[in-house]
């Protein structure tokens, strides 16, 4: 496999720039081709709902470092179950993504480039569905929860207490999706913000965001006694297993969330120097001081440092006031650093304290969205080829 990478890379480098395009004809071509996928989808997708095809290339692209992925595949497969997916629509998403990716490579495209992507996506979608058949029956493919506490924190955030019907297992510092019956399929992830509690007992924090689809709908409307759906708690930015070493944690808005639960849990072991930077810049974004400031008064060792400026000072974003902070933390060697916040906090400040000592396999953060080159400039050859349409695709239905 790891030979096939270089034409794999090769030929997707000729399509990313049209990777809006490429998306709206993949799942054009999924739905025209197999109508009854289009259910388990949720019903409004636009730009930002390629979240399937974006990861499918991106792993692609990433298989030279298969033994990192097979965990991350497995909990891939066994997520899925809860979209309802069964081994049989596979297939179905691998002839489509070839479709599509064939359509807009043009001339460029070789039966040994059809040949590379189609081993690519069998072995990924292999590891996937053998992951999905191996739950046992106690195993559901999503977890009925309870809201039964609801706390608005700030204007646009509340800190909701869910209830699963059954235990739920995670780890500190992972995260769920969740998925309200007033938005069907319509799945988002969450941090979860608390250590495993002994009553089950979950708790989120969710800011709403401008236009956001259920966000809004959990910060406005979702009220206690209504029921969510949970899908099996993901990511592997826990505390690393047996560590005795210092830990340095740094927040930036909800990031809060995942920070407060491996706290909890820190708490939980019995406690190892810890130094939290927490940056609030303006009213919301404080939500979580109060409650950090209880952690630190109750634990001798958990050191706060907010990151705060006066309301009507100069507006920073999160990353920038973090980053001026952690510019005069001692240094970072031999730490324990975990990085919760805006996708992009973290792998800005992961290169800063790397440049300050961090060992790189120390840090820990969820892995931020799928992105795009899309500013790539064409190539003559692919000006010819940028305006192919597709008669058959329903731009409007497709947004
Ligand atoms: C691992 C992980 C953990 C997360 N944990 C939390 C958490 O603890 N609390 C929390 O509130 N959110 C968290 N998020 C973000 C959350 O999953 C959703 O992306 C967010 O709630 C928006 O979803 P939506 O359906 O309301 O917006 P969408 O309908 O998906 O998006 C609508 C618009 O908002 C933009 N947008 C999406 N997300 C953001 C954002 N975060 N900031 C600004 N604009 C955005 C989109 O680009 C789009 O233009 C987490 C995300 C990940 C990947
Ligand atoms: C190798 C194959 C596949 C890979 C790598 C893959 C990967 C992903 C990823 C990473 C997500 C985003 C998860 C999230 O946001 O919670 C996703 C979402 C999804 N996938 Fe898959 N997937 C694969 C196959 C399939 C198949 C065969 C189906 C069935 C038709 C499917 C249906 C979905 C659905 C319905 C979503 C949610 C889409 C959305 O929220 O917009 N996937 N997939």
């Amino acid at each position: 496999m790891p030979s096939d990478l270089a034409v794999l890379r090769a030929s997707f480098a000729v399509v990313e720039r049209r990777a809006d395009q490429l998306t709206k004809y993949f799942y054009a071509h999924l739905f025209t081709h197999n109508p009854g996928i289009r259910a388990l989808f949720p019903e409004r997708m636009d730009e930002q709902r390629d979240r399937l095809f974006g990861a499918l290339t991106q792993l692609v692209l990433r298989l030279t470092q298969a033994d990192r992925l097979a965990d991350y595949l497995a909990a891939l497969g066994r997520d899925h179950r809860k979209f309802r997916v069964l081994p049989e629509h596979y297939p179905a998403v691998g002839a489509s993504l070839v479709a599509a990716l064939r359509h807009f490579s043009g001339h460029s495209w070789t039966p040994e480039i059809e040949k590379a992507w189609t081993e690519a996506y069998a072995v990924i979608s292999q590891a996937m569905i053998e992951a999905s058949r191996a739950p046992s029956a106690a195993t559901p493919r999503w977890w009925q929860a309870e809201v039964v506490e609801r706390r608005r924190a700030a204007p646009d955030l509340v800190v909701l207490t869910l209830a699963p019907d059954r235990p739920y297992p995670f780890t500190a510092g992972q995260y769920l999706t969740l998925c309200s019956p007033r938005l069907p399929e319509v799945w988002r992830p969450y941090s979860i913000a608390c250590a495993p509690r002994p009553d089950r007992t979950v708790e989120l924090h969710v800011r709403r965001v401008p236009a956001g689809l259920l966000s809004t709908v959990l910060v406005n409307d979702v009220l206690p006694g209504e029921s969510v759906r949970l899908g099996p708690a993901l990511g592997v930015a826990v505390l690393s297993p047996g560590s005795a070493r210092p830990l340095l944690a740094v927040a930036g808005g909800t990031g809060w969330a995942q920070i407060k639960s491996l706290l909890e849990q820190v708490a939980l072991d019995g406690g190892r120097p810890t130094t939290l930077h927490l940056a609030a810049r303006r009213g919301g974004d404080r939500y979580g001081l109060p409650a950090a400031r209880q952690l630190a008064d109750r634990h001798g060792w958990l050191e706060l440092v907010p990151a705060t400026y006066a309301d009507g000072g100069p507006q920073r974003d999160t990353s920038e006031l973090l980053r001026e902070q952690l510019r005069r933390h001692r240094d970072c060697s031999g730490h324990d650093i975990h990085l919760s916040g805006p996708p992009a906090l973290a792998p800005q400040l992961a290169g800063q304290l790397i440049g300050q000592g961090a060992r790189p396999e120390l840090i820990r953060h969820d892995p931020g969205p799928v992105t795009f080159n899309r500013a790539r400039p064409l190539t003559s050859s692919e000006w010819f080829l940028d305006l192919r349409d597709v008669a058959w695709i329903n731009r409007t239905e497709l947004g």
